[in-house]
């Protein structure tokens, strides 16, 4: 089925059997569903955001689907970090060592380091720190939208645990290289780009806003070339050490040959997955080797940064 071509890469000294990871809050419920997804090709998964409180979330409605994406303001529902271990054990079970990486927020800095150690001792393989989510008062962009409070807040949770710990990036920011070097001096092991876009739908009959939070955050092909970019300047950035995920947007191979074209080590897919169900992850693994084959590839590495001036 992958024929000669090795898909394998690495991100912070994991190895990932090959470069598709479920996004975070996209069928990551539980251990099952995340098992779910591996099991249909995925090489590793992010939980859905947990914090060291349950929060029941927005009442509905919390989703707009459109052709071009989807706008979502859940309010970060989930069962507190503590909780959740009984759905890494039962991952465990049935997934074995595939990498599963915890996404974590809080309403302080404390709060995050306090989660993010919570979440290591539940056996996760490296945290991503969720500084950006678009819709919940007190608990998201103003985390991840300062360079000031990044490197302090990167630099606590790297001191709260001993496993990867891995930045998510806002696309609302006029300059995302500086986010990116914040997060790395910080002390981050890699980046993920990107998190949804701040965005808003009204009903023109109500002349109101759809979903109960006003604002939510927007994924699906519309942000893809907003991803790219972001991908694109980070890597180009001759500052730059640490891998980047690309995320946003992808459901075909040529999305995620393009975003690793850019620079991504990895890329994340979740609006697909909820679209089109897990077996894309199968579809993309097939599309990448066909298209490596074709192209004389023989290492997906060999794509990585292609695009970029010194890439190969
Ligand atoms: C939510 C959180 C996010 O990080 C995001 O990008 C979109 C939505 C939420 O739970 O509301």
């Amino acid at each position: 089925m992958e024929g000669q071509t090795d898909l394998s890469t690495e991100i912070a000294g994991i190895e990932l059997a090959n470069p598709l990871m479920l996004a975070s809050g996209i069928m990551d419920e539980t251990g099952h569903s995340m098992a779910n997804a591996v099991r249909h090709g995925a090489g590793s998964v992010v939980t859905k955001s947990l914090s060291m409180e349950p929060r029941e979330g927005h009442p509905n409605p919390v989703v707009y689907e459109m052709d071009i994406g989807m706008i979502n303001a859940m309010g970060l529902p989930n069962p507190g970090v503590e909780a959740y271990a009984e759905e890494i054990s039962s991952f465990r079970k049935k997934a074995g060592d595939t990498p599963i990486f915890a996404s974590i927020f809080g309403s302080s800095i404390d709060e995050y380091a306090h989660a993010a150690s919570k979440a290591e001792q539940l056996g996760v393989d490296g945290i991503e720190i969720n500084g950006s989510c678009p819709n919940a008062k007190g608990l998201g962009l103003q985390f991840g939208q300062s360079p000031g409070v990044i490197g302090d807040l990167v630099s606590a949770v790297r001191s709260a645990v001993t496993i990867p710990v891995l930045f998510k990036l806002t696309p609302v920011t006029d300059d995302i290289v500086k986010l990116a070097l914040a997060a790395q001096e910080g002390g981050a092991h890699a980046l993920v780009a990107i998190n949804t876009m701040k965005v808003i739908k009204l009903d023109i009959r109500t002349k109101r806003p759809i979903l109960t939070n006003g604002f939510g955050g927007l994924s699906g092909p519309a942000l893809k070339p907003i991803g790219v970019r972001c991908v694109y300047e980070i890597c180009s950035d001759e500052r730059m050490e640490i891998p980047v995920i690309g995320v946003g947007g992808i459901s075909t191979a040529e999305d995620a040959i393009e975003y690793m074209m850019a620079g991504a080590s990895a890329v994340q897919i979740g609006t697909a997955v909820r679209w089109q169900g897990p077996s894309v992850f199968e579809e993309i693994n097939e599309g990448i080797s066909s298209f490596m084959e074709e192209m004389g590839y023989s290492s997906i590495k060999e794509l990585i940064g292609a695009a970029l001036e010194d890439g190969e």
